[in-house]
C-alpha cells in the first residue's frame, strides 16, 4: 500500500516537474543529487497503538527502522531549532532535520479554550482505499462527492465558465469580465462575504500559514508556542492525512484550522463537482482527525470568483483571502516562491518590509500570507519576518483571523457554531454581497475595473502559479522518496 502511494506521488511529482522543467531546473537538479537520509523524527508517531498504522501515509514512519530518504545535500547541514543566515535560505538550501509533534492527545481530549467543543476522535488511521490519491483533483463522480453535491441544492450557483489556468492572461474574455465575476486573482475583486482584513482593528495582524501540515510545521509551532502567538492554518487535505498528529497539536493549542483544498488547484479552473470534491475531501480529513468541521476556507492562490464563492458558501465555508490595498498591493510575502527559486530570501524580506510599510497606512487590521510547507518558508517566518513584526514600533497584535474578525472559536467549527447567519443562512440563495438578496454588485480593492491594469500590477505573482506547482512537486517528492 505504501508503495502505491509513493508511486502515485512520484508520478504526480514527476509529471508536474516535467511540465515546468524549462522554468525550474532546480527540480531536476534536486532529483539528480545524491540521495541522503533524513531523520525520521518528523514522523507523527501517535500515542495510540492503532495510529502507528497510519504510517501508510507516505511521510509517516512506524519507528526507528523507517528512514525517509530524500534528494539534496546531507541533512547534517541543518540548523535544528535555530535558523540559517538569510543568504542560505534558498531553493538549493540543505534539507533540514525536522521535529516531531511534541504532544500526542488521547481520544476524548477536549480543547479547553472554547465552549461546546467536540472531543477528539480516535487516532486517525489512514487507509488508501478510503481516500483519493494525494495531490490530484479527487474523482468528481465518487459516491462521497455525489452526496456533497446535494449541499448545493437550493443555492443559486452562478453559471460562470471555467478559466484556463486561473490567471488573467490565459483567459482574456474572463479577465475582461473579472469585475462581474468577482474574480479576485484577476484584479482583486471581492464580495462582502469574503474575509480579507481585520475590520476596524488597526494594528491587528491576521497571521496565516498555508499548505501544511508539513515537515517543518512543528518547528513553526514550537516557535509560536514560545512566543504565545496563535495563527490560522489553512490546511491541505493531502497533508492532513500524512501528519494528523501535527494538526491535532495545532488545534489543541488554540490555532484556528481552516480548509485549503485537497490538491491545491486553481479553483476557477475546475467544474462545480471538482470544487465540491476538493473542499469536501479536505473538510472530511479535518473532521476525521479533529472531530470538527471548519466553517471557513481559503482558495489556493486566492483564485476565487462568484461560482467558487457560491459553492464554498453553500458548503458552509466562508472564504478568507489576504489583504490587498486600494492601490493593488498584495500582502503575500512570496515566501513560497523561494523553494522554487523564483524569489530570493532577500526579495521575500523586501516584500515583507513593503507589507509593513503599507500596513501602517491602513485603518483596518490586515491579513498576511505565509506558508509552513517548506524549510525555507518556516525559516523566513521564525528567523526574520515574525521577529521583525514583533519588534516593529508600534507593535503589531499577531492573532488568528477568526479572532481579529470577532468570530468566536465556537463559530469557526460547524459542530459548535451557534450563529444561524454564519457562515450563511441555508434557506435562501447565496447573497454574495451580504445585502440579504442575491446580487451582482461588486467592489474591487483596487478601485479599478481595468483587468489590464490589474494584470500588470501583479507582475511578481504572474509566475507564481507555475512555481508553486514546482514547489508542490518537490514537496511531494521529498515526502514520497
Ligand atoms: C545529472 O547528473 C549527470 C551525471 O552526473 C550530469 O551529466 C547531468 O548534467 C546532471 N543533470 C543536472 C540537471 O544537474
Ligand atoms: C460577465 O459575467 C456576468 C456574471 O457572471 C455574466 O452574467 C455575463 O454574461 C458575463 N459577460 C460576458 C460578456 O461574458
Ligand atoms: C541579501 O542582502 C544582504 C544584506 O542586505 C546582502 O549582504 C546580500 O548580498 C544579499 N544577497 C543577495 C543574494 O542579494
Ligand atoms: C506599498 O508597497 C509598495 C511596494 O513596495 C510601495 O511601492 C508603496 O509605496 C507602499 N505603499 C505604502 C503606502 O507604503
Ligand atoms: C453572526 O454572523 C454574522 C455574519 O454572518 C455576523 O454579522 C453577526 O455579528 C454574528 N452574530 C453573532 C452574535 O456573533
Amino acid at each position: 500500500m505504501k508503495l502505491q502511494i509513493v508511486s502515485v506521488l512520484v508520478a504526480v511529482a514527476l509529471s508536474e516537474a516535467t511540465n515546468i522543467k524549462h522554468r525550474h531546473a532546480d527540480v531536476a537538479k534536486r532529483q539528480n543529487s545524491s540521495t541522503s537520509t533524513v531523520s525520521a523524527s518528523s514522523s507523527p508517531v501517535a500515542s495510540g497503538s492503532s495510529s502507528s498504522t497510519a504510517a501508510t501515509a507516505s511521510a509517516s514512519a512506524t519507528g526507528a527502522a523507517t528512514s525517509l530518504t530524500t534528494t539534496g545535500p546531507p541533512a547534517s547541514a541543518t540548523w535544528g531549532t535555530s535558523f540559517p543566515p538569510l543568504s542560505q535560505i534558498s531553493s538549493g538550501m540543505p534539507t533540514e532535520i525536522t521535529q516531531a509533534a511534541a504532544t500526542t492527545y488521547t481520544p476524548g481530549s477536549m480543547p479547553t479554550y472554547y465552549s461546546a467543543a467536540s472531543p477528539l476522535p480516535s487516532p486517525f488511521v489512514y487507509s488508501a482505499a478510503t481516500w483519493p490519491a494525494q495531490d490530484k483533483v479527487p474523482d468528481p463522480t465518487s459516491d462521497e462527492v455525489q452526496e456533497w453535491l446535494k449541499e448545493l441544492d437550493g443555492f443559486k450557483i452562478p453559471d460562470i465558465d471555467q478559466t484556463v489556468d486561473g490567471t488573467c492572461g490565459s483567459s482574456p474574455a474572463a479577465a475582461q469580465n473579472a469585475s462581474a465575476r468577482g474574480w479576485w486573482t484577476c484584479g482583486g475583486w471581492t464580495r462582502d462575504t469574503d474575509i480579507t482584513v481585520c475590520p476596524g482593528k488597526k494594528g491587528d495582524w491576521g497571521l496565516s500559514f498555508d499548505d501544511g501540515p508539513g515537515f517543518y510545521s512543528t518547528k513553526l509551532f514550537n516557535w509560536l508556542s514560545e512566543k504565545n502567538i496563535l495563527a490560522t492554518f489553512f490546511t491541505v487535505g493531502s497533508r492532513v492525512i500524512e501528519r494528523p498528529d501535527v494538526l491535532r497539536e495545532e488545534y489543541m493549542a488554540g490555532h484556528e484550522i481552516s480548509v485549503h483544498t485537497w490538491s491545491h488547484p486553481h479553483l476557477t479552473t475546475l467544474t462545480n463537482a471538482q470544487i465540491v470534491a476538493e473542499l469536501g475531501w479536505t473538510r472530511k480529513a479535518i473532521k476525521e482527525v479533529l472531530g470538527v468541521t471548519p466553517t471557513t476556507m481559503r482558495p489556493p492562490y486566492g483564485d476565487i470568483d462568484d461560482r467558487v464563492r457560491a459553492i464554498s458558501l453553500a458548503m458552509g465555508m466562508i472564504p478568507i483571502i489576504w489583504t490587498r490595498t486600494s492601490s493593488g498591493f498584495s500582502f503575500d510575502t512570496f515566501d513560497w516562491e523561494i523553494p522554487g527559486g523564483a524569489v530570493t530570501s532577500n526579495q521575500s524580506l523586501a516584500q515583507f518590509n513593503s507589507i509593513l510599510s503599507n500596513a501602517s497606512s491602513l485603518q483596518d487590521g490586515f491579513i498576511v500570507l505565509q506558508h509552513d510547507l517548506f524549510g525555507a518558508t518556516v525559516d523566513m517566518a521564525v528567523g526574520y519576518t515574525l521577529p521583525a513584526a514583533l519588534s516593529y514600533s508600534p507593535p503589531y497584535n499577531l492573532l488568528p483571523i477568526g479572532q481579529c474578525n470577532g468570530i468566536p472559536y465556537t463559530n469557526m467549527y460547524l459542530e459548535s457554531n451557534v450563529n444561524s447567519t454564519f457562515p450563511y443562512p441555508t434557506d435562501s440563495g447565496v447573497d454574495v454581497d451580504g445585502d440579504g438578496s442575491t446580487s451582482s454588485q461588486s467592489k474591487s480593492s483596487s478601485g479599478s475595473s481595468s483587468a489590464t491594469k490589474n494584470a500588470g500590477s501583479r507582475q511578481i505573482s504572474s509566475i507564481s502559479s507555475v512555481s508553486l506547482l514546482s514547489a508542490v512537486a518537490v514537496a511531494a517528492l521529498w515526502t514520497a522518496l
